[in-house]
């Protein structure tokens, strides 16, 4: 039976850590702060927004949310972050993705300013995420690494198979365990053999966004396996991308859904806008 890693437990860790470098900074009267961007009213991303202002508040990140109606302009968008961008009290812009049918969220993610991108979207972050020389993790991939690093499990030298390829996880997955040394594939929807390279991992990553999409015999007897899913069951029940219930069998460490990747993401958001706040008034 594979040992369950509690997202949970590891997220208030970091948060521990991220509210007595809040308490910090506003000794040196710098108080870190977010704004939250939502536009339009899918109920998935108002829930992901609500959790992360409650979580900005609960470590002393001051957080402003701005919620645009699903009618909102390109123009009225692009102008709302120009104005965050020169925000003194803003340090950190999130912009709830995705965004509702017409509107051009590439452009909306390169206009926020790099040094205020705490997703590390920019393409300036993700360069740099590539270089190895960042200032900002990109929050999932960042908050799976710290998954491993709580169970100790080594990344080096390692077999480590990435099911996804999305610009969100599954790349900037794929270039963190690579940076620590792990020897990475990366799957897709056209990757051939899939159950095979699959059984092949030590670490395995499943990104796909599909129901209990990775079953036990894709995965190698002792396995990690690391679920970034939060998908429906035929239920409607949430689930993972991960069939845990028979996984678990096989693997020695396995994330549950929900309570395993989910509040490490948000965790890494609120280091990430320390991070930033600490840059942007040379606290360092
Ligand atoms: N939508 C789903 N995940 C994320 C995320 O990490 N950041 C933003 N901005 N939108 C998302």
């Amino acid at each position: 039976m594979a040992i369950r890693i509690d997202g949970k437990a590891v997220a208030e860790k970091v948060r521990a850590k991220v509210a007595f470098e809040v308490a910090e900074l506003k000794k040196q009267g710098v108080t870190p702060g977010l704004a939250v961007v939502i536009v339009g009213d899918d109920p998935a991303s108002r829930t992901y927004v609500n959790n992360k202002k409650k979580a900005c508040a609960q470590v002393g990140i001051y957080s402003e949310e701005y919620a645009l109606p699903a009618a909102t302009s390109q123009d009225e968008l692009m102008e709302l972050v120009a104005k965050l961008n020169v925000k003194k009290d803003i340090h950190g812009i999130l912009v709830q993705s995705p965004l509702p049918n017409g509107l051009d969220e590439k452009a909306v993610v390169e206009a926020i300013h790099p040094d205020k991108d705490v997703d590390a979207f920019h393409p300036s972050n993700v360069g740099r995420i590539m270089i190895g020389n960042y200032h900002f993790l990109p929050c999932t991939p960042a908050g799976v690494i710290e998954l491993l690093r709580s169970e100790n499990i080594e990344i080096a030298g390692k077999n480590c198979v990435v099911i996804g390829r999305s610009n969100i996880v599954g790349k900037p997955m794929a270039m963190l365990l690579l940076h620590n040394n792990g020897t990475v594939t990366i799957c897709h929807s056209k990757t051939k053999n899939l159950k095979e390279i699959c059984r092949n991992a030590d670490i395995l990553v499943a990104a796909v966004g599909k129901p209990k999409f990775v079953t036990a015999d894709m995965v190698k007897r002792g396995a990690a396996v690391i679920d970034v899913g939060m998908d429906r069951d035929e239920n409607g029940k949430l689930c993972g991308d991960v069939d845990y219930e028979n996984v678990e069998k096989v693997a020695s460490y396995i994330t549950p859904v929900p309570g395993g990747v989910g509040p490490m993401t948000i965790a890494m958001l609120l280091q990430n806008t320390v991070t930033a706040a600490k840059s942007q008034n040379w606290l360092k």
